[in-house]
């Protein structure tokens, strides 16, 4: 598949590309310091802010998915969907937070007491693109929660995927990597499964 991906320097989306690249697709990288990246095979950058509209138009013609890695406060969420509409991209995949996940308190994960307040603003701003995206009726967007902790570790390709309720496993530990995540990630663009919805993955 041709692909285009926002935020693919970043810590999530390095792990995103390099499973795109892996599976032989061919990946366009926009993003301000697309630049840094180095030469390979079947990848292509633009350095472009996402804020450039008819740049990133130009950028998406003739692509068949867009994935977003780029952390949601950095862009009001009409922002994509301006962009998502003018387009026609279609399939879209955003990796969103898991502070708006539904606890066993029944609470969002980012309302609770413990929620770290130095997340709390990147939290907020992806639970507003999420409900953003979920007043779309037309568009093709699927929104990607991880587990509460993602951290680099080991591509297993097993993990559980769930919808709107936070998984724990039987420590109480919400957990996934940042390697299984990528494997999420390119299951749905390649096989989609989850379209107009969020959903979520944790061992
Ligand atoms: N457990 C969790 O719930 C959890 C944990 C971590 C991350 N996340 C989520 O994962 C997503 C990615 O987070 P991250 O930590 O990977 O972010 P990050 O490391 O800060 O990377 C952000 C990416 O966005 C790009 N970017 C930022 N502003 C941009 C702009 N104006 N125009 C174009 N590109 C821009 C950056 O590229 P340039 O600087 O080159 O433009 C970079 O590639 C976020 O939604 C975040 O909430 C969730």
């Amino acid at each position: 598949m041709k692909i285009a991906h926002l935020g693919a320097t970043g810590y999530v989306g390095s792990r995103v590309l390099e499973e795109a690249l892996h599976r032989g697709h061919e990946v366009t990288v926009l993003a301000r310091n697309a630049h840094t990246l180095a030469a390979r095979p079947r990848l292509h950058t633009l350095a472009l802010d996402l804020h450039e509209r008819s740049a990133l138009l130009d950028a998406l013609l003739d692509h068949d998915a867009l994935i977003v890695t780029v952390k949601s406060r950095n862009f009001a969420p009409h922002t994509l969907i301006d962009l998502l509409n003018a387009s026609g991209i279609p399939r879209t995949l955003v990796v969103g937070g898991a502070g708006s996940l539904r606890t066993a308190g029944g609470q969002d994960l980012v309302d609770t007491a413990d929620f770290p307040a130095q997340w709390k603003p990147e939290a907020l701003a992806a639970r507003a693109l999420l409900q953003a995206l979920r007043d779309e009726y037309e568009l093709d967007w699927r929104f990607l929660s991880p587990a509460a902790q993602l951290m680099p570790g080991a591509r297993t390709g097993t993990f559980r995927l769930g919808a709107d309720e936070l998984l724990c496993d039987v420590q109480g530990e919400s957990r996934i990597s940042l390697e299984d995540l990528a494997v999420a990630v390119l299951d749905e663009i390649e096989t989609p499964r989850h379209t107009r919805q969020r959903f979520t993955l944790a061992y």
